[in-house]
């Protein structure tokens, strides 16, 4: 048999689709007529397949009440094993309305107002909204950067439990913005080290199929008895296949003591019930989308290359960290000197580019922009001759 070829070249207009990467412009970044490289979907067409599925149920004129099949279940189940070689069961799975409300539903029924939650920046944003804006108190372990990586502070990580005693931590495996993969030695650490603590660890999965190359994913709760005792996993096909506007989340937790009460919780407040949507794109894509994300990740990958590639050749102030995994670059533009604000204003007014500012991520972001690749190689290649043009400004 054939298999199908993708075409991720082709560049298609999103205009007029309530699509936020462009309709959030104004609100974000203050002017639309910019090149937007920010928020982390990609501008490729999805899986055929995907489409293919939700049309054939549209064609249905009564759109009830639904339940998911046991196939969307076993298709979660059957994916980990295949992808990551993680056994998991039906019962130890539930679905969440989205990651980050996966973490606000954790972090709501596990601790208090007040209580500590541990997190690593730089990191994904909305870690901290979720703490903050649930009035629990932000405690810090910071990543610790190097040449042309990050490592995370081991030392740091067994102080700050001792000191702050955190109720939570949340870890982001892999770890946006820089897109590292932590190794199975690693999250053991961490997970001896918390469960030591009687701190519950939240770890982030989102972007975990979106490894480059020949690097491998490893699940937190993979590692360790310690890490199925105290680790509640988060993942969704939503970055994975491109369908986060279908909301397709799920969460799995290992231990019966952590999960009895929790998901009880869940069920009688329905946070857990699926969407008839969301779980008919999920199925579809778990079942049907591997070639299309193995292919999706090879053009991803030789984005990042033609990134550093040219960065190196045409503006060597400017440095991209390679990530592991996924379609974000973290580039540092510390060289340059620049105070933020006059960084940003260079990206977004000079070089009319839309990235998001590192500083989002924690102010050991400053001096860094996150730029997605995951469009077009000839969008990518205006947007660094853009950077370039502005640069040399300078
Ligand atoms: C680490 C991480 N977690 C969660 C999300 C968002 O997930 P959701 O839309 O399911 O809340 C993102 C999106 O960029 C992310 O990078």
């Amino acid at each position: 048999m054939t298999q199908t070829t993708y075409d991720f070249d082709k560049v298609i207009d999103r205009h007029g689709t309530c699509c936020t990467k462009l309709d959030g412009l104004d609100a974000m970044f203050g002017r639309h007529d910019v090149t937007a490289l920010w928020i982390a979907d990609l501008d490729f067409a999805v899986c055929p397949d995907i489409t293919a599925a939700l049309r054939h149920r549209l064609d249905h004129p009564v759109l009830g009440y639904s339940a998911a099949p046991d196939s969307y279940w076993q298709s979660i189940i059957d994916w980990q094993r295949r992808r990551h070689g993680l056994e998991i069961t039906r019962e130890e799975l539930s679905f969440v309305p989205g990651v980050v409300k996966g973490i606000a539903l954790a972090l709501n029924y596990f601790t208090c107002r007040g209580d500590k939650v541990l997190i690593q920046p730089p990191v994904y944003h909305p870690f901290k909204m979720v703490i903050e804006g649930n009035e629990r108190q932000v405690v810090e372990n910071p990543l610790i950067v190097g040449d042309g990586t990050y490592t995370m502070d081991l030392k740091g990580l067994t102080e700050t439990l001792e000191r702050e005693n955190p109720k939570m931590m949340i870890l982001c495996n892999p770890h946006n913005p820089i897109g590292l993969q932590w190794s199975a030695e690693t999250l053991a650490e961490v997970a001896r080290l918390c469960r030591a603590n009687g701190t519950i660890v939240v770890s982030d999965e989102i972007h975990g199929d979106l490894m480059l190359g020949d690097r491998k994913h490893i699940p937190f709760i993979s590692v360790s008895d310690d890490a199925r005792e105290v680790g509640i996993m988060l993942g969704a096909p939503s970055k994975t296949f491109n369908i986060p506007g279908l909301v397709s989340s799920w969460m799995v937790v290992k231990s019966p003591t952590l999960r009895a009460g929790f998901y009880h919780w869940l069920d009688v407040n329905e946070f857990n019930d699926p969407v008839m949507i969301s779980t008919i794109g999920a199925e579809a894509a778990y079942t049907h989308g591997e070639p299309w994300l193995n292919q999706m990740l090879d053009y991803v990958a030789g984005n990042i290359k033609f990134v550093n590639e040219y960065l190196a050749a045409n503006v060597p102030q400017v440095k991209a960290f390679t990530p592991e995994a996924s379609f974000l670059v973290w580039l540092d533009f510390r060289q340059l000197g620049l105070p933020q604000d006059q960084l940003m204003s260079l990206l977004l007014n000079k070089a009319h580019l839309a990235l998001n500012d590192g500083a989002m991520f924690g102010a050991q972001g400053v001096g860094f922009m996150r730029l997605n690749v995951g469009t077009p190689r000839c969008v990518l290649a205006a947007a660094l001759e853009h950077i370039r043009d502005a640069v040399n400004t300078l």
